[in-house]
């Protein structure tokens, strides 16, 4: 079955799904986005996604492209016409197409819009769960407003590039004092060793993973304690258990930083159960 994206209010073959030359997010990564899981046919947690969403858009002063509701319908729709049950919905808003000018183009222009899927196998999900990832630490080289969902995302590109070439799975920046601030596309976690979850406030510095936000109430549910507080390094190599957050990649447990080994080396129980109970307490949306 042909692959379908919805590209400024057309449906089209994802093969020759194009934007304009003049997109200002081609040209000054002018724009943000979201990414939405899909689980057993859910999209999940739409509510948050499209709060963020409207966030990041009112911070860069770009309109919405289209009613929130709308929005959502044709979220919903690309989901259902590439039959994705797991996977991810991407979203994409830019500021639109115009003469290329660092200034914001004329008033009235069009904010462009890019809805594409993309199918992952959760069972080869579990089974990286199952084995945990390795991460390494960067030094923070990003701009300040990285609360905001922008399509500007060189460091993060580099940062995962370089865990790849060190033969992990994710990069943590590292601010000057030596705290971790978050992965180059997801949240940090750490568990102390009664058994504290601990990530770092989300007012400023990072991005507020709505997987993240979820967590607090899987966490409520499972009786677990979280401390928003800044973790070092050092105390994460320390620490009972490590683990990561993202629409992508939900709840993944961190066995390596560094090349230091978590604990024994394994996926941590914690992680494990939160993930388990992640689909259940999460928003979902039937696609
Ligand atoms: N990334 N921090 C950063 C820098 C991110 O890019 C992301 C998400 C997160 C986690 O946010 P959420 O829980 O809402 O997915 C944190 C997406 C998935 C991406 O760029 O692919």
């Amino acid at each position: 079955m042909p692959r379908v994206a919805y590209v400024n209010g057309r449906y089209v073959p994802h093969a020759n799904a194009c934007v304009h030359i003049e997109d200002r997010g081609y040209q000054f990564a002018d724009g943000v986005y979201e990414v939405c899981e899909v689980a057993r046919g859910h999209i999940m947690d739409m509510t948050r996604h499209l709060d963020r969403l409207g966030r990041s858009l009112s911070e860069l002063r770009i309109d919405w492209p289209m009613s929130r509701a709308t929005l959502q319908i044709v979220m919903a729709e690309v989901v259902r016409r590439n039959r994705v049950r797991n996977g991810l919905v991407y979203l994409q808003v830019t500021r639109g197409v115009a003469p290329r000018d660092h200034v914001f183009p004329q008033p009235g222009t069009r904010p462009a819009v890019v809805v594409m899927t993309k199918r992952s196998d959760p069972v080869a999900a579990a089974t990286r769960a199952e084995a945990g990832l390795k991460v390494i630490t960067v030094p923070e080289n990003r701009w300040d407003r990285v609360d905001v969902k922008s399509i500007g995302l060189l460091p993060n590109v580099l940062a995962k590039q370089q865990a790849r070439e060190a033969g992990a799975q994710e990069a943590w920046f590292v601010g000057p004092d030596g705290i971790v601030k978050e992965g180059a596309s997801t949240n940090a976690w750490i568990v102390t060793k009664d058994g504290t979850l601990v990530t770092r406030p989300a007012e400023t510095g990072i991005l507020r993973g709505v997987t993240r936000t979820t967590l607090f109430e899987v966490a409520a549910k499972l009786g677990l304690k979280i401390e928003e507080r800044g973790f070092t390094v050092e105390e994460a190599k320390g620490a009972r258990e490590a683990f990561i957050t993202a629409a992508t990649t939900v709840v993944m447990p961190v066995v390596a930083i560094d090349g230091v080994p978590i604990a024994n080396g394994h996926p941590g129980s914690v992680a494990l159960s939160l993930r388990q109970a992640f689909f259940d307490v999460a928003e979902k949306m039937l696609a």
